[in-house]
């Protein structure tokens, strides 16, 4: 009988350093009526030469680890979704785990862009339904700032740093759909469309470690297309209603697309987890973060349904429907 991956902590960093649009503005051509208007952001935080991607993710991770009441040796697995990658290896995932004092298990990186914390999630559900795994650790952790092009005002003013985990672990078989757990994760990509939203280099290219380059009015376009399939297939392939979902927390990219998602579902804006007006696009640490945020601050509690979705880069977008 498979095991179901219960949700048992969840836990952010953010870096010290908030920017604002108006400090923004004073060295760019753009202003907070625009960036606010355009996309609710008002702020973000940018990571100092110490926040790296593995530094954020050991403090999400200890923060996840002491919700779920877990030490360093009910690690198995570290899953860690980033595209900002401290080092080419060894994987950032491993960096945490000795920052965490893990002395056994596995773990490694996983790239998909802002979708890469769905695609962790659903890697981490299957380990532990096959008993692969019995804790695994899963992360989304960037520091953008350092590949954004910060004189490109179509796509600086968009991004945050930050770094969001959840500690999965295994209970014993259930079957039952009201059962706390991973109900199902989707994933999905489309290569073809890899050219919308990229980053022109990396460490395999000599002297090119690139910067991010987006068609905003094509991505902005698919998200909404995409992201509202990838919510009624969540709904279709569990038996349930819109009205059965109790949160929405979704990608963190721009407040027009989360407001028309929140639209879709009927779902009133108090019941759709918003944090993307301080924290900016943090990628594939944004939900992760939102639900740390909603777990702290008591409004998600134990046996609500949580519908989580995201896109990103590649495309590659998905969704996990979660019962606290
Ligand atoms: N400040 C002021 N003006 C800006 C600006 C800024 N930061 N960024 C762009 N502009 C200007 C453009 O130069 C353009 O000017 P022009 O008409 O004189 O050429 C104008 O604003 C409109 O630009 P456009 O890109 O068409 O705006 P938009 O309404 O599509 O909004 C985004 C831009 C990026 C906010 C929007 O497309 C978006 O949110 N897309 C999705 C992005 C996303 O979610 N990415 C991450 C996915 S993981």
């Amino acid at each position: 009988m498979m095991k179901r991956a219960l949700l048992t902590g969840v836990g952010g960093y953010l870096p010290e350093r908030v920017v604002s649009n108006a400090e923004l503005s004073a060295s760019l051509d753009t202003s907070d009526e625009w960036i606010r208007e355009r996309t609710g952001i008002a702020q973000r935080h940018v990571a100092g030469a110490h926040e790296t991607a593995a530094f954020m993710a050991t403090a999400a991770a200890r923060a996840a680890l002491r919700m779920a009441g877990a030490a360093a040796g009910d690690v198995d697995a570290i899953i860690l979704a980033t595209s900002t990658p401290d080092q080419a290896f060894p994987a950032t995932a491993l960096r945490v785990q000795a920052m965490l004092g893990v002395t056994r298990g596995f773990g490694f990186d996983l790239s998909a862009a802002c979708c890469g914390f769905i695609y962790a999630l659903s890697v981490a559900d299957g380990m532990i339904r096959v008993g692969q795994a019995e804790g695994v650790l899963v992360i989304g952790s960037e520091v953008y700032s350092r590949i954004l092009d910060w004189q490109d005002r179509g796509t600086c003013v968009l991004f945050g740093d930050g770094a969001g985990a959840v500690f999965l672990q295994a209970a014993g078989p259930a079957v039952e759909p009201a059962a706390r757990g991973v109900l199902s994760t989707h994933l999905h990509a489309q290569g073809t469309l890899g050219d919308i939203l990229y980053v022109d280099g990396a460490v395999g290219q000599r002297d090119r470690p690139g910067t991010l380059v987006m068609n905003g009015r094509e991505v902005f376009r698919h998200a909404v297309t995409r992201l509202a399939e990838a919510v009624d297939e969540a709904l279709v392939a569990n038996g349930l209603q819109r009205r059965d979902v109790d949160w929405l927390v979704p990608h963190q990219a721009n407040l027009r697309i989360i407001d028309a998602m929140g639209r879709k579902l009927g779902l009133p804006a108090e019941r759709v987890v918003v944090t993307v007006d301080r924290h900016a696009n943090t990628s594939a640490a944004s939900v992760p973060l939102a639900l740390a945020e909603a777990v702290a601050d008591g409004r998600i509690r134990r046996g609500d349904l949580v519908l989580m979705e995201a896109l990103g880069g590649g495309l590659t977008w998905g969704s996990a429907l979660v019962r606290m």
